[in-house]
């Protein structure tokens, strides 16, 4: 049983991983959670079999590995939390509004970005959306591409297989006509109740990549912008640094969907604000 015991994380070690994070990953981990980056390094040290936090810190910063090591150590601290359908006016905004103006004013290919994907479940709802509303305008193609800094999520995403509360807000038509049931013995999740597999129809739509925000490597050329419950864990000099890269990445008459609980006031020169009954998104317009 490694030691690492939270007692035996000194402060100055607390800083260390906080600084560290914060200048690879974006992420701030605030002073009063400490208890919570305990635990999450906890599991890292178990598993490297490590003595302690210092040991681990030390593993990080001076070993061969470090590379390979700081993408585990990212797997250990991003929240993923997401399920189908979360804040699902979006979609609604996306299937009256916005892509109407696309199939009027716009070219025929539309490129949706879904940037801190997670496990793909928003990722796989844009694909529901755009599929529903090719079946009116098949002169659109439609294509999503979901990134997230968590390889783990993005195999996760690949693999395409959901359970339980990540799937409890799916209509009786969507699991009807986008998922197929799989008995959870033959499925990667055998201990589930009920287990969903993405048909091929929607899984063709989407295109998952490593993407890590804090980079300058950006997709370009994207008309919609969901990056929903990330920018929360930035500060706001991140977060000012993220929008003036996604203003780049949009197309002139594109929108960005930011999380309900992310309100943009940063840039406001820049993008105009579009307020519908089910939200308020932004738009590149100059
Ligand atoms: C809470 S999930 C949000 C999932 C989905 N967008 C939703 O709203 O349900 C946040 C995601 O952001 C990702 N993330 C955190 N830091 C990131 C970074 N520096 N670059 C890219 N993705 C990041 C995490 O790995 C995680 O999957």
């Amino acid at each position: 049983m490694s030691k690492a015991d939270l007692k035996d994380f000194d402060d100055h070690t607390f800083l260390n991983f906080r600084n560290y994070i914060y200048d690879n990953c974006g992420i701030v981990i605030k002073e009063d959670k400490k208890v919570f980056l305990g635990s999450r390094l906890r599991k890292r040290i178990k598993t490297l079999h490590l003595t302690g936090y210092d040991e681990y810190w030390n593993y990080l910063i001076n070993n061969s590995q470090s590379s390979i090591e700081k993408y585990n150590l990212f797997e250990a601290i991003t929240i993923n939390e997401t399920y189908f359908q979360r804040g699902n006016n979006h979609y609604k905004i996306l299937a009256d509004y916005v892509l109407p103006e696309f199939s009027l004013k716009h070219g025929n290919q539309i490129k949706i970005w879904s940037c801190g994907t997670s496990t793909g479940e928003e990722a796989y709802d844009l694909s529901m959306v755009s599929l529903e509303y090719e079946k009116d305008h098949p002169e659109l193609k439609i294509s999503i591409i979901g990134t997230d800094v968590s390889k783990r999520v993005l195999e996760f995403a690949r693999n395409a297989e959901y359970a339980d509360r990540r799937i409890n807000q799916l209509t009786e038509y969507q699991i009807h006509t986008y998922f197929n049931q799989i008995s959870p013995e033959n499925s990667t999740l055998p201990y589930a109740k009920k287990v969903l597999s993405v048909k091929p129809l929607l899984k063709e739509k989407v295109n998952f990549q490593y993407q890590n925000i804090m980079s300058d490597d950006y997709i370009l050329d994207v008309d919609v912008l969901f990056c929903r419950n990330v920018l929360i864990y930035f500060d706001k000099q991140t977060q000012y640094e993220i929008m003036q890269k996604f203003y780049n990445s949009l197309n002139h008459g594109g929108y960005l969907f930011l999380g309900y609980s992310e309100v943009l006031n940063i840039m406001p020169e820049k993008l105009v604000v579009c307020r519908f009954p089910e939200g308020t998104i932004y738009k590149k317009e100059f």
